[in-house]
């Protein structure tokens, strides 16, 4: 290349997964049957209603235009009436929910709209590696808050009101949390709002998991500062309403923020596609039944994981919240990412090592609940044959 990459490359490389299902279909293509229980990919149906209504969308003449960058009145009002009868809140659809192309762009065009050079934003260690990432993509600086299994992976405001917090505008939490599964409460989120408040921050919750095997109520951080003074939250269809791929996320804040967010956005994408913003509105409007019987058939995986992890002598909590199960390596391994290297060239299973969300993810291991029964089973069979 005759010109030099800019300098923040020089921070951030190509995201864990994206190299890593690289190197996976690279042994596929070799003959090796791998099984990626890595990413966090549903593989579950989304809705048959969804499904109806977006490829009746599709054959429409008139589907296929640009999309309007605030997409249309009547997903807002979907995501709206959602959200208060899932979380109690109640959002202005006119302009206090921003329909976005996966909560993942939520997370730059929210740090873009807030954050200059130099500026501070608390990230999770453990966590997901976006927030990071983007921060350095824009010269923030990023000031890792420790969760631990000892502080039952929560903050500790004692430890967090000792840091020099001067310059910092935002902080990112994700409750339920990924990797480690742990719910937050209201208690919590009622805390963490008055620290936000005190400290002048905004705490933006990343929150796609409350309705994955969530055994106890679901949970918004607006709830706790209804006038979202101090709070934004980001939601996604592509894990409670198995619509990964779709990118169908939003962004709920206050007007005025939604309106920093949309000045980011509306100058990068043009809009979602029409048949896909029917087929989210339609999605929406699934019933409980339909929730339970997708968490019905997680919590029948997830039987086969912890099998899988007892085998491996990984040591878990089963109450965790989320599409995932996050297991602590026994002493007798020395380097857990040598070791998930190791299950992956040997067993040809692929486990997500702990480290690729932080420091505090070392010692761990990520399981994904996106196989059915029957790979699980031939996981199982590979792990036993592998530990011989
Ligand atoms: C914590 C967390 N936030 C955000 C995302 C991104 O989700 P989306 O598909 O809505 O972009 C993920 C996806 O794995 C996630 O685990």
């Amino acid at each position: 290349m005759i010109v030099q990459v800019a300098s923040r490359l020089q921070q951030v490389e190509e995201y864990y997964f994206s190299k890593k299902l690289e190197q996976i279909a690279q042994m596929r293509a070799k003959g090796i049957d791998v099984i990626n229980l890595g990413i966090g990919s549903p593989d579950l149906s989304p809705s048959d209603a969804a499904l109806k209504k977006a490829s009746e969308t599709l054959m429409l003449a008139t589907s296929h235009g640009y999309a309007s960058y605030r997409s249309l009145p009547e997903l807002r009002l979907a995501m709206a009436n959602w959200y208060q009868a899932t979380y109690e809140v109640k959002l202005n659809p006119d302009n206090e929910v921003l329909p976005l192309l996966g909560s993942k762009e939520g997370i730059l065009y929210l740090s873009m709209a807030l954050l200059n050079p130099g500026d501070k934003v608390l990230v999770p260690n453990p966590g997901y590696p976006a927030y990071a990432s983007v921060a350095k993509l824009l010269g923030a600086e990023i000031i890792y808050y420790e969760l631990t299994e000892e502080s039952g992976w929560m903050p500790d405001f004692k430890k967090l009101s000792t840091l020099d917090l001067s310059g910092c505008k935002l902080m990112w939490v994700n409750y339920p949390h990924m990797p480690t599964g742990k719910a937050a409460s209201k208690t919590f989120f009622d805390e963490l709002v008055l620290f936000a408040k005190e400290k002048k921050i905004l705490v933006c919750n990343d929150n796609p998991y409350s309705l994955v095997l969530n055994e106890t109520r679901p949970l918004s951080l607006i709830a706790s500062d209804p006038k979202m003074e101090v709070t934004a939250e980001l939601n996604s269809l592509s894990k409670s309403f198995n619509m990964a791929g779709w990118r169908v996320g939003m962004f709920l804040g206050s007007a005025e923020l939604v309106n920093a967010v949309i000045a980011v956005k509306s100058n990068v994408d043009s809009g979602m596609f029409l048949p896909i913003q029917r087929g989210a509105i339609e999605a929406l409007k699934v019933d409980e039944a339909w929730h339970k019987e997708r968490n019905n058939t997680y919590r029948e995986r997830r039987k086969h994981i912890w099998e899988i992890f007892d085998l491996l002598k990984l040591k878990y909590d089963k109450d965790q919240v989320g599409l995932f199960v996050w297991a602590k390596a026994p002493d007798s391994v020395s380097n857990v990412t040598d070791y998930v290297d190791k299950i992956l060239f040997e067993a040809h299973v692929f486990l997500t090592p702990g480290m690729i969300f932080g420091s505090n993810g070392n010692r761990f291991i990520r399981a994904s609940l996106c196989a059915p029964v029957e790979t699980l089973v031939k996981a199982k069979a590979r792990i036993q044959e592998f530990l011989k």
